[in-house]
């Protein structure tokens, strides 16, 4: 492009961003395209405040524990890239993490192995347009377990942790969920006993996987190290954290460490846009448009590559396992902040 040419985009540029000030969207205030705090914050309180009142859905009760957890609570955060933290509701309960924790294990795998394949030839990146818990999936999809958003897939993902003994492979999932938060993250012995005594489903899907050879640990363990990672506890705040380190390309935006390669990044955020919410992945891609991640605690974390994580809390979820209000308040920040990222259609 001629110098000329370069100058006339950039004025033309400048000129679109003064108009959409003008005329009160929110456009990027930073270097990095992360809105003001103003527009942040605003987003995140109007989120709280539509949506605190919705009574759709239900606690998940086939983990009986999860079914004591007050329906009521309701929090929503973004931490951004730079480490600023927007809040509003219930933001520091600790509530057990579920399939939210699945993604972060398959990047574990990743930066073990030093190489994405791993999840491609091990376990597969399929959607499979099915429940999370699909026996029919786990047996029809052959060659590979589906993917690790996935119970099957996730329990072949613990099992690709490399360690010599189930505690030790636990600790280092532990241990990297909490460079991911920045933080110590307990894990809830409630959740843990309970899904532990009812978890006979994933116990058929790892022999599932054990009989086609998709297991690479004793299949047992791996389902008792998926469960208690499931039963790690995460405040919507933490959990924000977590996202906001995929949001800034692995480098924790608050204790300034790199705990994932950056290479790895856009993979993770592939499979959560694909896989993250099971039979409902379509729908939130063609709504909300950002890869993110559920869990039947009432979790939920969208990440806006290269701007922010967003996380809504809230236990009743719907028939796909996945937080209405949570879902609802994301949606609606997307929206707000034209952070959708195959465009914002304004
Ligand atoms: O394995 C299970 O069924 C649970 N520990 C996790 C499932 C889950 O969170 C589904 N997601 N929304």
């Amino acid at each position: 492009m001629s110098e000329a040419r370069r100058g006339s985009v950039l004025r033309q540029f400048a000129g679109v961003a003064v108009l959409l000030i003008f005329v009160g969207v929110p456009v990027a205030a930073s270097a990095q395209g992360i809105p003001s705090a103003q527009v942040l914050s605003r987003a995140v309180q109007e989120a709280y405040d539509k949506f605190k009142d919705v009574r759709d859905g239900a606690n998940a009760d086939y983990i009986p524990e999860l079914a004591k957890v007050p329906s009521e609570l309701f929090g929503v955060a973004i931490v951004t890239a730079d480490g600023d933290v927007y809040t509003a509701g219930d933001v520091d309960y600790a509530f057990s993490i579920q399939s939210v924790s699945k993604p972060f294990t398959a990047a574990l795998v990743m930066q073990q192995e030093g190489t994405p394949d791993v999840l491609r030839q091990k376990i597969g990146v399929e959607p499979t347009g099915m429940k999370f818990n699909s026996i029919l999936a786990t047996q029809v999809i052959k060659g590979v377990s589906v993917n690790p958003l996935v119970n099957s897939g996730a329990i072949a993902a613990v099992s690709l942790v490399k360690a010599k003994s189930a505690p030790e492979r636990f600790d280092k999932i532990h241990g990297f969920f909490e460079q991911l938060a920045g933080a110590k993250l307990g894990v809830i012995e409630d959740v843990y006993q309970s899904e532990a005594a009812t978890n006979q489903r994933n116990r058929a899907h790892a022999y599932i996987l054990f009989v086609s050879d998709r297991i690479y640990s004793d299949p047992m363990e791996a389902v008792d190290v998926y469960t208690r990672q499931c039963s790690i506890a995460v405040t919507a705040k933490q959990l924000a954290v977590m996202g906001a380190t995929l949001a800034n390309n692995g480098v924790n935006p608050i204790t300034h460490q790199r705990v994932l390669d950056t290479r790895y990044v856009p993979r993770v955020l592939a499979i959560m846009m694909m896989n993250g919410f099971y039979d409902e992945s379509g729908l939130w891609a063609y709504t909300a448009g950002l890869p993110a991640k559920t869990g039947v605690g009432g979790g939920v974390v969208a990440i806006v590559p290269g701007r922010m994580a967003i996380v809504g809390f809230s236990p009743r979820v719907n028939e796909a396992g996945n937080s209405v209000r949570a879902m609802k308040a994301i949606e609606y920040i997307s929206d707000q902040l034209g952070a959708n990222v195959f465009g914002s259609g304004r």
